[in-house]
Order: C-alpha cells, then structure tokens, then sequence
C-alpha cells in the first residue's frame, strides 16, 4: 500500500448498485472514503478501486492503484482493458453468498432438467395429469467444467443429491468424490460420460470458444448444457446448431457473447433455451464488502490477498 495514511476507493459497478456498496463499506470500513466513478476528486488520493466493466479511460485517470477488485468472480472484464496497469494485483470476488447463489442457480436447472418440471409446466397449463419416468440421480452424469471456488463448490452439493458428478479443468484438481480430468486431452473422454454439462470456466485466450459443434457432439445424444460462466465460452451459433440437430435436448444461459441478448437474438424464441440475464449469482454487498475488508488488511501486513488472480493466465 502506498504510505497515504486514508485509503480512498473508487467504485464503479453501476449506476444503479453503486449506492448500496457505498452503504455496505460505511457499515463495515467507516474510515475507508469511497468515490463513484466518474467523480473521482483529486484522483492521486485514489489507491483502491472495486470495478465492474470499467470504461479504459478510469485507468488512464486514476493512475496510482494499490490494487483493483474485481466486484465478480470473473476479472475478464478488467483484463480487456487495453489500459488496465499490468504491475497492479488484480482480485477477482471470492465471496460467501456469491458462491452459494451460484450452487442454487446449478441445482435448481439440473433438478428442473432431471424431474421433466419444463414438461410438467406445459402439462399445467393444460391441466393435464401425466407421469413422467425419470432416472435415479446415480444414473445421471453432470460434468462441470470449471471446478475452482464455484465449480467445487456446486459439484459437492450435486454430488451431496447422489448426482455422479466429474469436472473438467486446466490444471489437476482433487476432490471427494468427484472424478476430476483435467487438461485439453482429457476433453473428449469428459464430455463423452456427462449428461448435463456445467460450464463454469473463466474466460480467458483458452478458453475463448472452447465448447464449439465437435465438443457439444461429443456430448451423448439429448445432454444439456448449463452456461453460467461467459458466453463467449461457447460458440453460439454451434450450439443453436446443436438443438436443432436433436443433439442437445436443451440449455440454460445466464451469460451471453452481447450482453444485454439483443431482442432479435435466436436464443430468446429456441423453446429449448432458457435465458436468465446474467443473475446466476449477484454479489452481495454487505458479505463481499468484509471479503474485500480482510483483503486490504491482508495486502497491508504483507500477505497474499485471497482471489488474487495472475494476469498471465487469462493473456
Ligand atoms: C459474474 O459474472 C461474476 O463474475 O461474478
């Protein structure tokens, strides 16, 4: 940290959630004072900034960062700032309530997909009553690609309901009771045994288009694709092509390569889409701002930050 004896944060998330952060960090850092962007002060006074989808010209005028929070799990939106300070910790959100908004947004798609409650829908609204078979859930096979905070932590609770649960990542990961592959080689023999694929992956230069039409017909005949990491994690047009073909029986989409989807964009009329607007997890203030509070003390007595992310990575 610089040797300015008041840290001073910038806040840019939007417009209209900018004031409840503003509240959050009275509540919990009181001596901590907090500038909205665009109105930055004097911005030399300015060592911290907790961003989401900053505009490049926020760097070139706040110049003197100490560190940047990233108000998301996800920091892409700061890495494709082409003016975004290399030298600068970046840390990405690990927060409590993020992590168990995530786990609600996965179980509640595979218990929907898994129990037919789409086909149940339907039968609602034409009072019809039908049952409908379903398998065991130690019969069905959901594979999450992306097992770090998030991923893990979805894959413990589906495999808690007595769902097989394996996941895919870069690097090797060992956890409970969760078959873990890992690596491009290990890809097609992943997609090849899940039923329901999760992609919680970051999106970064590997894994931009990652799941393109070879992958998805890699997936067995009538498997379903939960999207909540990017969208630019799958090629959309694939996918569309996908469903058509009868391959991918259906997909929930949280996140999307143009967001908000523009009205015009197939994904809203595919009966075999269903669209959320990026809500999979909303972060909370009150619990993010003591996540950020022990990061800034963590930064001040020397020690490494949790969620701090290195930028090579994600290049
Ligand atoms: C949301 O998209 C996040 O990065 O947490």
């Amino acid at each position: 940290m610089n040797n300015q004896s008041k840290d001073v944060m910038l806040v840019k998330i939007s417009p209209n959630r900018d004031p409840e952060w503003v509240s959050a960090f009275k509540e919990v850092l009181p001596d901590l004072e907090i500038r909205v962007w665009p109105f930055v002060g004097d911005p030399k006074e300015i060592n911290l900034a907790l961003l989401w989808d900053p505009p490049d010209e926020l760097f070139s005028t706040v110049g003197g960062l100490d560190v940047i929070f990233s108000v998301g799990a996800g920091v892409d939106h700061l890495i494709e700032c082409s003016e975004i300070p290399t030298d600068v910790p970046i840390v990405r959100m690990i927060d409590v309530d993020l992590t168990a908004g995530m786990v609600e947004y996965i179980l509640y798609h595979v218990l929907r997909i898994h129990r037919n409650m789409d086909s149940y829908f339907e039968q609602n609204l034409k009072r019809q009553w039908a049952v409908l078979p379903y398998k065991p859930a130690n019969e069905l096979c959901v594979g999450i690609m992306g097992v770090g905070e998030l991923g893990s932590a979805v894959a413990s609770s589906l495999h808690t309901l007595g769902y097989q649960v394996q996941g895919w990542s870069r690097t090797p990961k060992s956890l409970p009771g969760i078959q873990s592959l890992f690596g491009i080689s290990q890809l097609s023999s992943f997609l090849a045994e899940t039923n329901i694929l999760v992609i919680l992956l970051p999106l970064t230069n590997a894994t931009t288009g990652i799941i393109s039409l070879d992958r998805l017909m890699e997936l067995p005949l009538g498997s379903y694709v939960i999207n909540a990491g990017r969208g630019l994690l799958i090629v959309e047009d694939d996918l569309l092509l996908a469903l058509e073909l009868g391959h991918i029986s259906g997909a929930a989409l949280d996140v999307f390569g143009n967001e908000p989807l523009p009205v015009t964009h197939k994904f809203w009329t595919n009966e075999k889409v269903f669209v959320t607007p990026h809500i999979a997890s909303l972060t909370n203030p009150a619990t993010a701002v003591a996540s950020i509070a022990k990061n800034i003390k963590r930064h001040k007595e020397g020690a490494t930050m949790k969620g701090l992310i290195d930028i090579n990575d994600y290049r």
